[in-house]
């Protein structure tokens, strides 16, 4: 993948992440500038179609609570929150900087997008909520250099029994990594309802990376642990 833009970290240095660590060093210089320089030059659809996908599986008009995994600057939670105006939307993020950035997302009444934010590495066990949520989602952190399928696993802890997942999987790093494996053992043990796949354009026409694509599963939580 080539240089994106003008600024100094691109979708390359991304993917290239190995750990946890090196993903906070790298948003860390990033949060400032992802929304202009990535987000926006980029033409990222990728959080409207989940936020738009989500609003479909859903109830609409009950105050569900929300967790948008790995909210980074919260894109994600914006969409949402514009769809699913009753949502109580918590975010979680290993990196701090991005965290701050969506602290300052307001709803279209102007009240803030994320009611909780929670600085958490989603590859070690959650302590900041055990089955709370009704519908968890996430966009962008599941991808190369991000969060592999044992973590998408870690992460059924927060959904309450009943409620629904809807997380977008960058289609090459769900080949290449085992989450068809992942999800079907956690059918299989009951774990989770029988997962659903669409496939989503991450950048519109114009970007340079359009034609990279996420696969979004969705699925009932069955048993959280
Ligand atoms: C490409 S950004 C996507 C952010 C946002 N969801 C969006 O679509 O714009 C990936 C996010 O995953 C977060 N992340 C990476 N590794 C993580 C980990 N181990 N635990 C929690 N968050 C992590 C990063 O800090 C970053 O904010």
């Amino acid at each position: 993948m080539t240089d994106d833009n003008e600024s100094s970290i691109n979708l390359e240095d991304a993917y290239a992440l190995e750990t946890p660590q090196d993903n906070k060093a790298l948003y860390r210089n990033w949060a400032s500038t992802y929304d202009a320089d990535f987000a926006q030059r980029n033409k990222y659809v990728y959080p409207k179609s989940i936020a738009t996908i989500c609003a479909r599986l859903v109830d609409t008009i009950s105050p569900l609570n929300i967790l948008d995994i790995g909210c980074g600057t919260g894109i994600v939670g914006t969409c949402l929150s514009e769809l699913l105006t009753a949502g109580i939307i918590d975010g979680v993020d290993i990196s701090p900087e991005m965290l701050n950035v969506a602290s300052t997302k307001l709803r279209i009444d102007a009240k803030p997008v994320y009611h909780q934010l929670f600085e958490a590495d989603l590859t070690e066990p959650i302590s900041f909520a055990n089955a709370k949520y009704d519908v968890a989602i996430s966009a962008g952190t599941f991808t190369h250099g991000h969060l592999g399928p044992d973590a998408l696993i870690n992460a059924l802890s927060v959904v309450r029994p009943g409620g629904r997942m809807v997380v977008g999987i960058n289609k090459e790093h769900f080949s290449a990594n085992g989450f068809q494996a992942a999800l079907q053992k956690a059918n299989e043990s009951q774990q989770i309802s029988t997962p659903t796949f669409s496939e989503v354009q991450i950048y519109d026409q114009g970007s340079p990376h359009y034609g990279d694509l996420a696969l979004v599963t969705s699925f009932l939580v069955l048993s959280p642990a």
